[in-house]
């Protein structure tokens, strides 16, 4: 043992000594200390605050330094210089693609795009005004029932071969499920387009031969979706690898993620943002506002982070990404009312002792809202790229040789052993 903890029992006296490692004790590893007859002892931990369920090897964040790095390489660096695709294929296979392999993956996805028709049928089915993240969650569920081979996960070409396959087509069903709401005709994947572009003319296409999306617009949204393709260990990986744990399906694994992404506290904070930009109105009421959350009336959106104590590194990408997108949609004037609020709570020293900065989703409901989404498209945006890390996560943990299925201990509070009443006497 190189590094080690010693912890004395003091119901019965005796020390153990526990091995250190990475800065972390096996929870397992408790289970010796006991008391005669008695289970061993274990952790109570609701919500994972100071658990780690895995290794892993492809996101690093230092919240206290506003760090985010895909396999090393660094959130700034990916957003200013790379593609959504070959980020994608750097959180899955490791390393950033060669010319000839970026090719090839590009190529690959872009064969993929289509979905069956029947999957489109069963969008059909949705009621008018079905939520489409719902939409999108059943929909690649119901890809499941197309691909049954994907159970052998065991097999890597297999995997592979359903990696890119999802990869590829959330997109069409995203779009789908968009123009359902909308009560417009889809519209199939162009192959000639970039995966973004694609995107866009899926979503905005009417009866134009050919759609093309403004270039700085596709540019945007490029960056979005590379900011959003992984965040380690935040609740809908911890649902993908959960439910994968299980050794279901990835397509089963990744519709977990999708539900846990649906949930407002993990996907919906950006919507909440624009609701109260929208209700304080203008920049003169921006001080009574602060008062009130100061006040603990209220939290001020966008701000804050379990992991950052620091500037999100997001959100300080996505609100260069504003200038680009107000340069061709107009401005919204919610952003101005964003960029003073910004202003006064980073000189306040309420929010500065606190250390709450503005996080990704200060901004990035703006830039949706200036893209003509409605605020139920919101995560289903956020949805499509993180499939690319959920699927990293996934591929690690089939590939770990240490992970189990995900079956954590209760503290029982119930009652014991009663006696049956039968409904008469009840
Ligand atoms: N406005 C005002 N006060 C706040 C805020 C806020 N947005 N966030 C935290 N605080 C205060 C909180 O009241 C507490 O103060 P005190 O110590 O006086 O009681 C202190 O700061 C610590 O807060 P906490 O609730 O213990 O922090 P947490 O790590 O549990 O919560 C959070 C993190 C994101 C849930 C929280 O900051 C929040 O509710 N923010 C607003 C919602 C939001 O923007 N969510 C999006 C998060 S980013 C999404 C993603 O990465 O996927």
């Amino acid at each position: 043992m190189t590094e080690s903890l010693t912890v004395r029992d003091n119901r019965t006296g005796k020390d153990y000594e526990l091995e250190i490692t990475d800065g972390t004790i096996r929870a397992a590893d408790l289970k010796q200390i006991a008391v005669d007859g008695q289970p061993g002892l274990a952790t109570y931990d609701p919500g994972f605050v100071n658990t780690s369920s895995c290794r892993s090897a492809i996101t690093y964040i230092d919240g206290e330094a506003g760090i985010l790095e895909y396999r090393g390489y660094p959130i700034e660096q990916l957003a200013e210089s790379s593609t959504y695709l070959e980020v994608a294929y750097l959180l899955l296979n490791g390393e950033l693609p060669t010319t000839d392999q970026l090719a090839e993956w590009t190529h690959e996805v872009t064969y993929h795009t289509f979905v069956h028709e029947n999957l489109k049928q069963f969008i059909q089915g949705f009621r008018y005004d079905a939520h489409p993240m719902a939409m999108l969650m059943a929909g690649v569920s119901a890809l499941s029932t197309f691909y049954p081979e994907a159970v052998q996960i065991d097999d890597a070409e297999n995997r592979q071969l359903q990696i890119t396959r999802m990869i590829a087509k959330m997109p069409t069903l995203g779009a789908f499920a968009f123009r359902h709401q909308q009560g417009k005709p889809y519209i199939y994947p162009d192959n000639g387009l970039s995966y973004t572009a694609n995107f866009l003319a899926m979503l905005f296409k009417m009866s134009e031969p050919e759609y093309k999306a403004d270039p700085r617009l596709v540019q945007a949204l490029e960056v979005l979706f590379i900011l959003h393709a992984d965040h380690e260990q935040n609740a809908s990986a911890n649902a993908v690898r959960a439910v994968g744990s299980t050794e279901v399906d990835p397509y089963s694994a990744v519709a977990a993620g999708i539900a846990a992404l649906y949930g407002p506290l993990h996907g919906g904070a950006n919507e909440a943002v624009l609701r109260m930009l929208r209700r304080i109105g203008s920049t003169d009421n921006i001080p009574g506002f602060i008062e009130g959350v100061k006040a603990g009336k209220e939290r001020l959106m966008g701000f804050g982070h379990r992991v950052y104590k620091n500037y999100d590194p997001r959100a300080k990408i996505i609100k260069k990404a504003c200038d680009d997108v107000f340069e061709v949609t107009g401005v919204n004037p919610l952003l101005k009312i964003a960029r003073e609020l910004e202003k006064i709570a980073l000189e306040d020293e309420y929010f500065v002792s606190r250390k709450l900065y503005p996080n990704v989703d200060f901004y990035s409901g703006l830039i949706y809202e200036a893209l003509q989404f409605p605020p139920e498209m919101f995560t289903v945006l956020f949805a499509i790229p993180r499939t690319s890390g959920w699927l990293a996560q996934w591929s690690e943990l089939i590939t770990d040789p240490e992970q189990k299925i995900a079956r954590p201990k209760q503290i029982y509070t119930g009652h014991r052993t009663r006696e049956f009443v039968p409904i008469g006497q009840r």
